[in-house]
């Protein structure tokens, strides 16, 4: 049975840092309670005109994956993007990326899945793979969040920042690669979290960034309790149905939206946080790019070998959620 191997990561962030300190000037906070709350120290916020836009991210970032893949631009066929804030309305962000990097025998789209977007990507590639309707695949999870963030909104502007993440797959007849992914959606909470009319105030301190005509708004607590609970149990299913238990996860590595649902999550399962890839301190919620950051980070770091399991976790608007467990093929 064939299926998706990863071959590449690849990420990148914004230059500008935007502190917990820097936000107090802007609303009501202080660094105290965002660490205390969410485990975020500061997040990466997009410049208009400094290569970071969201199809821009994104292409430094598969860029990077390509070249650890050694795979050129004009052999892949298929770029699936997650993304919630593309360039635009219409085209595909995916379709600029595929411009600008010359992959002409690309079919390029996006993928509005909430947070989730990267991991449905992920299984629509690997699906597209395994029935060889695609050999080579870029799957990327991008978001510039701050253009629909909700600058006078404290429960919401410290959460989020900008970044991207990209893997690339080609097919495996062996033992590794994607073993199996898991989707799951209920429309029915939509209003936990969703996207609302109105262009946001942009603090002068923020003034490189041009809002979007709409913005974000969100039932933290509410979220927060139920993403504990389709985190864990879709990982639960995830390892159950590939026979495997909670020690054999090297790495689990979850959607970064607050350090105390990871770690509730992680509790759960059973998995101690040595196990559990966090970089929440520095980006905070970077939506459908946190996992491919972290995996690409987690990559870079050395921590994933060949042979060993990752378990991926996410949880976002729509409501969204899934899993995925991957052999690591790197
Ligand atoms: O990525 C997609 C999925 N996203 C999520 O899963 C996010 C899930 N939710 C969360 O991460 C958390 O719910 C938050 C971090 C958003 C909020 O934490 P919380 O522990 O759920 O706090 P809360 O909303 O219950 O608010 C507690 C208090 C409130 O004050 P009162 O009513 O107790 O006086 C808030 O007004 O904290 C207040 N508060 C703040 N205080 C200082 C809310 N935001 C802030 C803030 N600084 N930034």
């Amino acid at each position: 049975m064939i299926k998706a191997r990863i071959v590449g990561t690849g990420s990148t962030t914004p230059k500008r840092i935007l502190t917990n300190k820097e936000l107090e000037a802007i609303v009501d906070t202080s660094d105290e309670w965002i660490i205390r709350r969410t485990g975020i120290k500061e997040r990466r916020i997009s410049s208009n005109g400094q290569g970071e836009d969201t199809s821009e991210m994104a292409t430094t970032a598969s860029l990077k994956a390509l070249e650890m893949a050694r795979i050129l631009p004009e052999a892949i066929d298929m770029i699936v993007m997650g993304t919630v804030t593309p360039d635009r309305q219409f085209p595909s962000a995916a379709c600029f990326v595929q411009k600008a990097l010359k992959a002409s025998k690309a079919v390029a789209f996006d993928v509005s899945a909430g947070c989730s977007g990267f991991l449905y990507g992920l299984s629509i590639a690997n699906n597209a793979i395994a029935t060889g309707t695609c050999k080579n695949a870029l799957v990327i999870g991008a978001e510039r969040l701050s253009s629909v963030t909700n600058w006078e909104d404290r429960s919401t502007c410290v959460l989020l920042g900008d970044g991207a993440g990209a893997v690339v797959l080609t097919p495996s007849i062996g033992a590794d690669g994607i073993l199996s992914t898991h989707l799951q959606s209920d429309g029915n909470f939509w209003n936990l979290l969703y996207s609302y009319d109105e262009r946001s105030k942009i603090p002068e301190i923020l003034d490189t960034i041009e809002g979007k005509p709409f913005s974000l708004s969100m039932e933290g607590n509410k979220l927060f309790k139920k993403s504990v609970v389709c985190l864990a149990d879709i990982a639960a299913s995830a390892l159950e149905n590939n026979g495997l238990s909670c020690n054999d996860i090297k790495l689990l590595v979850p959607h970064q939206a607050n350090l105390r649902i990871i770690k509730a999550v992680a509790e759960r399962l059973k998995i101690p946080m040595e196990r559990v890839y966090v970089n929440i301190e520095k980006y905070g919620n970077t939506s459908s790019a946190t996992i491919p950051i972290a995996l690409d980070e987690a990559n870079r770091e050395g921590l994933l070998k060949q042979g060993d399991y990752a378990l991926l976790v996410t949880f976002g608007a729509g409501l969204t959620w899934g899993a995925s467990v991957v052999k690591w093929s790197i």
